[in-house]
């Protein structure tokens, strides 16, 4: 099997924008900011960008680029142990994608409700019932929904289009359409965001430091889980999309461009759903607290809200705002997939074309649990739980197999050699030491948090079974995967760190 590859380094790094860029800066990053002190939010954030963010992405473009395969295989040829993290990595990718799918459905949905406004007045009403129509408990799987499914399968159909034709001319030419679309339909908003009567309201909540909140440990929290899940690292992402580079390829520049990117991007996400929630506090002589809320609530309730109470073009700008969610979160989307597909390839010597049809197939299955009427309270648990105890805690055993069991100061050196700039000691201490230090703190907290209270006042039996049955099942299904023997055992060969 020919290996497969970027046509060149800006391709490359739209593709890896076009990732970390998503549903998680749009409309995750300006709510867990606020919630979390505002402008005191920023300062764990960038402590975290700074020494978890880019370290580990530097460390996933190194092991991609020099592994040259999937996550299980990259990682099988560092050390055949360390298979069943990569096929751990790439279930996490599974379950994220199911959900994840589901949400640009639902913005695609919202992109046309935007033309009418058909969300009318209440727009929690029309989620909740008109839209959603959501069942009285979790276990109340009823009605599977066809207006939902029918976007879902135009997601699935672009993400299984793109991933088809593969990665120079599905990947790498998508990204390289859509992310400076995005940016420049985004700029319009954020213009007219701010122009609107009480937007500095709403910039003043945003970056007003709540000094308390710094000395929270929630508030940590927050700023890796928002790094990690916004960056795509710790699930396989980069490291794939790496794996595809020439030999001779820059990591380290490429790793500061994409997180700068990123997260330049939330802030402009952050400054403009600010604004925009300032007008609305000022139109509704509202405190601005009682209008932010969380995730779904804060882009399918507040923001249609928003835009009914516009002066003018307010379909216009409806049909830009959910646009851009459905743009972003494409782009994300065959990231995640890709992973999987890689994966399957490489242990099964399956042709891309053959594993991409398996693959959505199977994935477009396992989301229709989320179009029926249960569908926001699964999304929420497992979107819950996969990152808390999925992602970060995948991304502690990924720092401390590589950071004590490799030569990390050769992986270093190796990447600095074909490098546009050299990095230095620093990033071992980072990674062997202060990362996974405050992962495994954080980890210890979030599971004690667990017990002390259920989340969000799910049943019990729901948290169980969904959200930790869904933790456990991705282990299991990493370890019985990494049992499969390789088709050709050949390329398994060990690729040594000097
Ligand atoms: N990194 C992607 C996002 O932010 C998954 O949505």
């Amino acid at each position: 099997m020919k290996n497969e590859q970027w046509g060149n380094r800006t391709g490359f790094i739209l593709a890896a924008v076009g990732s970390a860029i998503g549903l998680g800066n749009i409309w995750r990053f300006p709510y867990v900011a606020y919630d979390n002190g505002g402008g005191a939010f920023l300062i764990p954030y960038l402590f975290a960008l700074l020494t978890a963010g880019i370290p580990i992405l530097i460390l996933e473009f190194s092991i991609g680029k020099k592994g040259r395969g999937s996550a299980p295989l990259s990682f099988t040829r560092l050390n055949k142990k360390w298979e069943w993290l990569g096929w751990w990595q790439v279930a996490i990718c599974f379950v994220i994608i199911s959900y994840y799918a589901v949400i640009i459905a639902w913005a695609m949905s919202y992109t046309k409700f935007s033309l009418s406004l058909a969300w009318g007045d209440d727009t929690k009403g029309f989620l909740y019932g008109q839209f959603l129509h959501l069942t009285d408990d979790v276990w109340s799987i009823e009605n599977l929904q066809l207006h939902i499914i029918i976007p879902l399968a135009l997601t699935w159909g672009i993400v299984f289009i793109t991933l088809y034709k593969g990665v120079k001319t599905g990947i790498e030419k998508l990204a390289k359409f859509a992310m400076p679309l995005l940016i420049f339909l985004f700029l319009i908003i954020t213009f007219r965001g701010l122009t609107l009567e009480g937007a500095v309201i709403g910039l003043n909540h945003f970056f007003t430091p709540d000094w308390s909140k710094v000395w929270d440990y929630r508030t940590w929290m927050a700023a890796y889980g928002q790094i990690f899940f916004s960056l795509s690292i710790a699930y396989a992402i980069m490291l794939t999309y790496s794996s595809y580079l020439p030999e001779k390829s820059d990591v380290n520049n490429s790793a500061f461009i994409t997180a700068f990117s990123n997260s330049g991007f939330e802030l402009l996400a952050g400054i403009t759903v600010f604004s925009v929630l300032g007008f609305m506090a000022f139109e509704s002589h509202t405190d601005i607290s009682e209008l932010a809320a969380g995730g779904v609530g804060l882009a399918f309730i507040v923001f249609p809200k928003v835009i009914n109470t516009l002066p003018t073009l307010n379909s216009l700008f409806g049909l830009l705002f959910f646009g851009s969610l459905v743009l972003a979160g494409l782009t994300s989307a065959i990231s995640i997939l890709e992973v999987v597909v890689a994966g399957i390839r490489d242990k099964f010597d399956m042709q891309r074309q053959r594993a991409v049809i398996l693959v959505s197939i199977l994935g477009f299955g396992a989301s229709l649990i989320y179009a029926t009427g249960a569908g926001l309270y699964f999304l929420d648990i497992v979107d819950h739980f996969i990152n808390n105890f999925g992602v970060v805690i995948s991304g502690l055993v990924e720092l401390i197999l590589i950071g004590w069991f490799l030569n990390l100061k050769a992986l270093r050196k190796e990447g600095n050699l074909t490098s546009d700039f050299s990095i230095g000691r620093w990033w071992d201490i980072m990674i062997k030491f202060v990362t996974p230090a405050v992962l495994l703190f954080i980890t210890i907290q979030n599971i004690m948090g667990e017990f002390e209270t259920p989340y969000e006042n799910y049943p019990v039996s729901a948290l169980l079974l969904i959200g930790a049955g869904i933790v456990v099942m991705v282990v299991v299904l990493g370890y019985i995967f990494s049992k499969f023997r390789w088709n050709s055992i050949e390329k398994t060969k060990q690729r040594k760190v000097a």
